[in-house]
């Protein structure tokens, strides 16, 4: 059975303070749907109203076709795993696994079965008797995630589920990830995260957040290329964010006239104030369409790459560029040019289409 996660208008306030303002957000059924967004941003707080923790002000969630605002947690048939692995400390690693599956009275002939499972699933069946303190901070949180899958649940809550662990683990817990939503694809996946990494890589759709609104949604390579809002576009990846007008063919900066798709401008906007967007692995060192002229103002060698901070006009366009065999001297004048079709005009009058 597979059943997806619908936010209606959700509104949660902690003592007068809305920290989410009418969250409207659907995850399909088997779809692993990333919430990011800084610390704050009320990423939590999305994940509890779904878990049943925290009761919206207004609004509902639902799972399935099936309204659980008003149900207790252990009624919504929901897996969850925290940062914290959150293991019950005195419980063997096999009873940790299977405490959801007594609270939610599985008969107890079943239980040794589903707990093996669950184990196997996250590689840790050779753990079964140990404790939570005789295992690494890695393998307590597959415990954890072994615990979560043990009840079968149709939706998954992850609220940065790896941000304890140090950086060459938390890619191959990534990997581990992947591959066990593989093997459960009817379940649905509400993966809360700050890390832009871990939403690009892992997530089907990602919901960007910040102060309490949801800002953006969609695929991870449409929020890269086409992000909408100068937020998205640099929290989704890095970016530059040049203050432009709209021209006839493109648009000015600093009267400079750039070629640039102006696809997706709606209504009269000749000369309103947008920004230009261009990543910058996607400018180009030389000549080209679209060039600017600048001043080398910084150069760091990021092993495969270059990144050059040039002054062009009172702003600093940064330029990732394959390694150079010679660093240009900072003060040196250099030309950049970006692709019209590599830009993104973002803000005034700029449609959503
Ligand atoms: N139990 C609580 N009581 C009061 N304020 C809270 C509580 N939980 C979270 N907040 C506040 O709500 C806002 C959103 O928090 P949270 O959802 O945890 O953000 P995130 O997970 O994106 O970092 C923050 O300003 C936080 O301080
Ligand atoms: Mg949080």
């Amino acid at each position: 059975m597979t059943s997806g996660i619908r936010f209606d208008a959700v509104t949660v306030a902690y003592g007068g303070t809305t920290v989410l303002d009418r969250l409207d957000l659907t995850v399909e059924p088997g779809e692993v749907m990333a919430l990011l967004g800084p610390s704050g941003s009320g990423k939590t707080t999305a994940l509890r109203a779904v878990a049943g923790f925290v009761r919206p002000v207004s609004g509902r969630v639902l799972i399935g076709d099936r309204d659980v605002t008003g149900l207790p947690p252990y009624r919504r048939g929901i897996g969850m795993v925290v940062q914290q692995y959150a293991l019950f400390p005195h419980l063997r690693v096999e009873a940790n696994v299977a405490f959801g599956l007594k609270a939610q009275k599985v008969p107890k002939a079943e239980i040794p079965g589903r707990v093996a499972e669950a184990l196997e699933m996250t590689g840790m069946a050779a753990y079964a008797h140990r404790y939570p303190r005789e295992l690494s901070g890695g393998q307590q949180q597959r415990v954890a995630i072994a615990r979560a899958l043990a009840i079968r649940p149709k939706v998954l809550l992850l609220d940065e589920p790896l941000s304890a662990l140090d950086a060459q683990l938390r890619s191959g817990m990534l990997a581990e990830l992947a591959r066990l939503h593989r093997e459960l694809p009817d379940v649905s996946l509400l993966y809360v995260t700050h890390d832009q990494v871990e939403a690009l890589t892992l997530a089907d759709r990602i919901a960007v957040m910040d102060k309490a609104r949801l800002q953006d949604c969609g695929t991870p390579q449409d929020l890269y290329r086409r992000p909408r809002t100068e937020f998205t576009a640099s929290f989704v990846g890095n970016a530059n964010l040049l203050p432009v007008t709209v021209g006839v063919d493109g648009v000015v900066l600093d009267g400079t006239e750039l070629k640039v798709s102006t696809e997706g401008i709606s209504g009269p906007v000749l000369g309103a104030a947008a920004t230009l967007c261009v990543r910058p692995h996607l400018v180009g060192l030389g000549d080209g369409p679209n060039a600017l002229k600048g001043r080398v103002r910084e150069v760091q060698w990021r092993g495969s790459t270059h990144r050059l901070y040039v002054e062009v006009g009172g702003h600093r366009v940064k330029a990732d560029v394959r390694e150079l065999r010679e660093t240009p001297p900072l003060g040196t004048e250099v030309t950049l040019h970006f692709a019209p079709e590599d830009a993104v005009l973002l803000g005034a009058g700029v449609s959503d289409g």
